[in-house]
C-alpha cells in the first residue's frame, strides 16, 4: 500500500467554473484529478469528452486520471491520451480484447488501469494484473454521482489488494463511488491507497479544501 492519494471527481463540479474548482483542488491538495467520460450506452448518462479533457490539461498540471465508462473504448483511446490523460482506466465489460486494451494504452505513453463493476468477480482480473498500473474497485453502479458506497465491495477491495501484493505490488488500488468522512476509513482499512471522491470534495458545506481536507483527516 501507498500514501493514499485522493482525486477529486469532477463530474460533480461547477461546470460554469471549472477551472476555478480545478485551482482549488491544487491549492487544498488533490493529487490527481479524476476526469469520468459516459457514452450513454455502457452507462445511463453522457458526461464530458476529450475536448473538456483538454481543457482541464489547461487548467491544472495535476495528473488526470480518466475513466472510460463508454463502449468500445480502444477506438478512444488515442483523442484521450492526447487529451492529455496520464491515466486511461477500462471497464473489463467493455474490453473483449482486455490483454490488447492494456497493451495500446501503454504504448500511447499512459499509464493503464482496468476497473469492475459492482457485479463483476475479482477473479477477471487474474490473467492481466500485471500488466497495470492502476485497479479502480468500483463501490457504486457507475452512472452518477452521489449514489450510497455499497459496503458489499470491502471484501473484494481485500481480495483485490492480496492479488497485488502478490503479482503487482507497485500498482494502486483505487475506489470509486459513495466516498465520504464516514467511508473512507473502511476502504483504507480493506486496502486501498487511491481514493475518488465527487459529492464529498465538490459539494462539502465548507467548500472545495474543506471536503479535501475532512478526507484527508481520516487516512492520515
Ligand atoms: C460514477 C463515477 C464516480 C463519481 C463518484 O460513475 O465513476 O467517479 O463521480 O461520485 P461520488 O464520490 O459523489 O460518489
Ligand atoms: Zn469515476
Amino acid at each position: 500500500m501507498q500514501t493514499p492519494v485522493i482525486a477529486p471527481s469532477i463530474l460533480s463540479a461547477d461546470f460554469t467554473r471549472l477551472g476555478a474548482d480545478l485551482q482549488a483542488c491544487q491549492t487544498a491538495g488533490a493529487d490527481w484529478i479524476h476526469v469520468d467520460v459516459m457514452d450513454g450506452h455502457f452507462v445511463p448518462n453522457m458526461t464530458i469528452g476529450p475536448l473538456v479533457l483538454e481543457a482541464c490539461r489547461r487548467a491544472t498540471p495535476l495528473p488526470l486520471d480518466v475513466h472510460l465508462m463508454i463502449e468500445k473504448p480502444e477506438q478512444m483511446l488515442e483523442t484521450f491520451a492526447k487529451a492529455g490523460a496520464a491515466r486511461l482506466t477500462v471497464h473489463v465489460e467493455t474490453c473483449p480484447h482486455l490483454h490488447r486494451t492494456i497493451q495500446q494504452i501503454r504504448a500511447l505513453g499512459v499509464k493503464p488501469g482496468v476497473t469492475l463493476n459492482p457485479s463483476t468477480p475479482a477473479v477477471l482480473l487474474k490473467e492481466i494484473i500485471h500488466m497495470v498500473d492502476l485497479v479502480l474497485v468500483m463501490t457504486v453502479n457507475p452512472g452518477f454521482g452521489g449514489q450510497n458506497f455499497i459496503a458489499e465491495m470491502l471484501p473484494k477491495i481485500t481480495e483485490i489488494r492480496a492479488m497485488l501484493d502478490s503479482s503487482n505490488p507497485a500498482a494502486w488500488l483505487e475506489v470509486d463511488g459513495g466516498i465520504s468522512e464516514s467511508t473512507i476509513a473502511l476502504i483504507r482499512a480493506a486496502g486501498a491507497d487511491a481514493f475518488v471522491a465527487g459529492n464529498a470534495v465538490f459539494k462539502h458545506p465548507g467548500g472545495i479544501a474543506a471536503g479535501i481536507k475532512a478526507l484527508r483527516r481520516v487516512i492520515s
